[in-house]
């Protein structure tokens, strides 16, 4: 009798813990703790949401903005109690971490309590919860309780090589919200253009902000180089920037610009010659790569970028601002006369120390102004300034080393959080990328709190994040592409503690219902390779094939004889029993079509 109720016990509990990560309560990132209840709560266009307070009432404001876009209606919004409604609690903050949240439904309601940005990411667990079955939305009984393990949830996007426009940046912030990822590191200015309007220096935008022409195919197509023939560019006005921090603070998102120096410069020295060093005149280049073009380090450049800094402070009011420090080659310093008597005036050793007093006199200035400095980790060359935060990308040691030096970090490294690099092996089954191969997996699996530092040094990385470098990236369709799945996986590298993370359950159970809104809403994304699973069947010395597409609700179409997979071919019904072959190898060539109609590329196996 035990042993029986023992046996019903596990079945049960089992279907439990899968039920609680498929489709009625997949969420991403995934929380840190979720029980599953009895019953589920309807909502109606009779639904209330009562919001406590002012706070509460914007939380409230942003759940109808995404509902709304979801489903195309709006949900009324009163101060009072009412039945049957969904409660936004704000007041119950000092229980509760930083952006957690507690997220209760009920038959009877819901009730989401935490600061306001943990109930902000409440809202965005809860949307995430909701079922259309017919036109009834329902939302599954839960008990969450959620908080992030990272406080810093990055993701940049270069504007520099290419400009996108206001409208897809906030389409942008609205994925990233859902994905609770909370910083938004906007690079604004690189050698290939200057994107944002410094009422000061007016030439940035009406020169800096354009190029004459862009190479076409990849950095090493064609030699000598074939250009487009095509003007492009553009730029924010102070008024569009302002725009977008306004819109991200209502996400939990923190802008953080990102002001080149003293390399990346050359869309600047373009405009401003007399910054350079005598190695002029200059044009905005249209190839990419490291240029040698940088700034002098003369009192006028510091005027320069102290009064750049200062229209960049009133537009962006968040603690950190991003000064670059990556990739400056020294050949001019070395070659300029005026920059070695900087070096000697100054007692520096070399052109290191030179980049190092450069980055100091800015962090003092921004210091002064109470903000905080953000550089790549070649800012630990030639000494790292006083309060300085590292965003390691050439691997983790220069993250490594500054959190030894008490210094915060950002984990970015290339192996892991470069989503310019492309997503197949073959980089020619893939739309042009920057070159490399960053699968889904290896940013899934990325735990950015190195092991080799003590408990208390892993307390200075602060967080981790992903960057959108767009030398290759021309389109919001391509942009949209290169990010998604990849910052789907971010997401949970941020939030989830790594002892909950798993690619498998991830990959499987919540990423494909994920991915089927993303579709719904507009988002393009890359349709990610399936599952396969590929087992003998000693007793028929056959081999049998599972399939589990990563886009729920998709079809499946495959061949095993070696031709092109398409919509004519075998359609996918659940498994795959291979015939006798002899010996002979087969390939599994296969599409996967999603529910929007949606086809992938074609993806090989090789059936051994
Ligand atoms: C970088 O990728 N140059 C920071």
């Amino acid at each position: 009798m035990k042993r029986i109720y023992l046996v019903i016990c596990l079945v049960l509990s089992g279907s439990i813990a899968f039920a609680q990560q498929t489709n009625d309560a997949a969420i991403v990132p995934k929380p840190a703790l979720l029980e599953k209840g009895i019953g589920s709560f309807t909502i109606s266009k009779h639904t209330n949401i009562v919001a406590k307070g002012a706070e509460a009432m914007k939380v409230a404001g942003m759940l109808n903005y995404f509902f709304q876009k979801k489903y195309g209606f709006t949900l009324g919004i009163n101060n009072g109690v009412a039945t049957g409604a969904i409660t936004l609690n704000t007041l119950s903050a000092e229980k509760l971490p930083h952006e957690g949240y507690e997220l209760n439904v009920t038959n009877n309601g819901i009730k989401i309590s935490g600061e306001p940005g943990g109930v902000f990411y409440g809202v965005q667990s809860l949307l995430q919860l909701i079922h259309v079955s017919g036109n009834q939305l329902s939302v599954p009984a839960v008990n969450i309780k959620d908080q992030p393990n990272l406080a810093y949830r990055g993701l940049m996007l270069d504007v520099g090589r290419h400009f996108f426009e206001v409208g897809e940046i906030k389409k942008i912030l609205d994925v990233m919200a859902s994905l609770k990822l909370n910083r938004f590191h906007w690079h604004l200015t690189d050698d290939q253009g200057w994107r944002l309007e410094i009422k000061k220096y007016p030439k940035l935008t009406t020169i800096s902000a354009w190029r004459d022409s862009t190479i076409i195919g990849g950095y090493g197509d064609f030699k000598p180089f074939i250009y487009d023939g095509k003007r492009s560019g553009g730029f924010y006005t102070q008024d569009q920037a302002r725009e977008i921090v306004k819109y991200a603070a209502e996400r939990n998102i923190e802008v953080i610009p990102e002001i080149e120096m003293p390399g990346h410069s050359t869309a600047v020295l373009t405009a401003y010659p007399e910054l350079g060093n005598g190695t002029g005149p200059y044009t905005v280049p249209g190839y990419w790569g490291v240029h040698n073009t940088i700034y002098n380090p003369g009192e006028p450049t510091f005027k320069f970028l102290e009064d750049v800094l200062t229209e960049v402070m009133a537009i962006f009011p968040g603690k950190y601002i991003h000064i670059g420090g990556d990739e400056v080659p020294k050949d001019e310093w070395k070659n300029s006369a005026f920059a070695q008597q900087v070096i000697h005036d100054n007692h520096l050793k070399d052109e290191n120390e030179l980049q190092s007093w450069f980055i100091g006199r800015i962090e003092k200035f921004l210091n002064k102004n109470g903000r905080n400095l953000i550089g790549w980790d070649e800012i630990l060359e030639g000494g790292l300034t006083a309060n300085a935060t590292v965003m390691s990308w050439r691997g983790e040691e220069g993250g490594i080393q500054a959190a030894q030096q008490g210094h915060n970090v950002i984990m970015s490294p290339g192996s892991n959080m470069y989503v310019d690099h492309a997503q197949a092996k073959d980089g020619k089954t893939e739309p042009l990328a920057i070159g490399g191969f960053l699968p889904l997996d290896v940013v899934y699996n990325y735990n950015p709190l190195p092991a080799v530092l003590t408990p208390d040094q892993q307390k200075h990385i602060s967080g981790v994040q992903a960057n959108m470098w767009t030398e290759y990236v021309a389109t919001n369709n391509k942009l949209e592409y290169m990010l998604f799945p990849r910052a789907i996986a971010l997401a949970e590298v941020g939030w989830t503690k790594p002892a909950d993370k798993d690619y498998e359950s991830f990959s499987k159970n919540r990423l494909p219902v994920f991915l089927k809104n993303l579709e719904k809403s507009g988002v393009n994304y890359r349709i990610p390779e399936a599952d396969i699973k590929i087992s003998d069947d000693t007793q028929i010395g056959r081999k049998k094939i599972t399939i589990t597409p990563l886009v729920a609700d998709s079809k499946v179409y495959y061949t095993i004889d070696g031709h092109k997979a398409d919509n004519t071919t075998n359609l996918y019904d659940g498994s795959i029993t291979t015939p006798f072959t002899n010996g002979r190898p087969l390939t599994l060539k296969y599409i996967i079509v999603t529910p929007a109609n949606r086809v992938s590329n074609e993806f090989s196996v090789d059936l051994k």
